[in-house]
């Protein structure tokens, strides 16, 4: 398992309910507080997809250590989350202590929350961990109002035979995530159009460095 969070699979091929990443949350809260994929790629990617989320309720799934969470509540926003990790649970409680958070397993129903409850949830680079991805993403799909919206990201898609980033430019794959969702996906980004978007960030950066020398 590395630090920074590459789940490992049990013999069957499944990752099971050992929850992994309590062993590094702290490194991986470190780590993922500006590291290049974290900070300047995904988080700026999913807020930007979120949109506003002044007074909007946001279910914040698989939280980790509370990133996610901390920012949305800097923007107005009323934040549940939960995560496997006891261990991420409270680092969020830390960071974000607006927020509402518990420990709860992907695997389980979300039976502590009602149906179409919130106007947005994130599920940003949890996927990829999770076992039975269509019930986790029909449970998601319960408790969003009809004129919500799901983020979703993942970063690992070559273990255990994931589709690739490209899972929505592909269109079975697409047409799969929206069967299963029940809605259509409305909007998606690539490898190209990040590495774009990164590139822009790298040389904003350069440029307002060589302003304030
Ligand atoms: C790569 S971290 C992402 C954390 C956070 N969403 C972020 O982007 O900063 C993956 C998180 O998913 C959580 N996780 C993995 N499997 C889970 C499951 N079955 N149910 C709930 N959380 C899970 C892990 O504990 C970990 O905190």
């Amino acid at each position: 398992m590395s630090k920074h969070g590459n789940a490992t699979s049990t013999t069957d091929g499944t990752v099971g309910r050992h929850p992994q990443y309590d062993v590094f949350a702290d490194g991986y809260l470190e780590h993922a507080t500006n590291s290049v994929y974290n900070a300047h790629y995904d988080r700026p990617a999913c807020l930007r997809l979120l949109g506003d989320v002044a007074n909007k309720t946001v279910l914040d799934a698989g939280c980790g250590p509370g990133l996610y969470s901390e920012e949305l509540v800097r923007r107005g926003a009323r934040v549940v989350g939960f995560d496997q990790s006891e261990r991420m649970v409270e680092l969020s409680r830390q960071l974000a202590p607006q927020g509402d958070f518990r420990v709860h397993d992907l695997a389980d129903p979300l039976d502590w929350l009602d149906d179409k409850q919130f106007d947005l949830v994130l599920l940003a680079l949890v996927l990829e961990h999770v076992d039975d991805r269509r019930a986790t993403l029909a449970e998601l799909r319960r408790v969003l109002k009809e004129t919500g919206a799901l983020v979703v990201s993942f970063q690992h898609p070559p273990q255990r035979g994931f589709p690739t980033v490209e899972l929505f430019r592909h269109n079975t794959h697409r047409r799969q995530m929206e069967s299963w969702l029940g809605r259509p996906v409305l909007e998606d980004f690539s490898r190209a159009d990040i590495r774009r978007d990164l590139r822009r960030r790298v040389l904003d950066r350069a440029d307002s460095r060589a302003a304030s020398n």
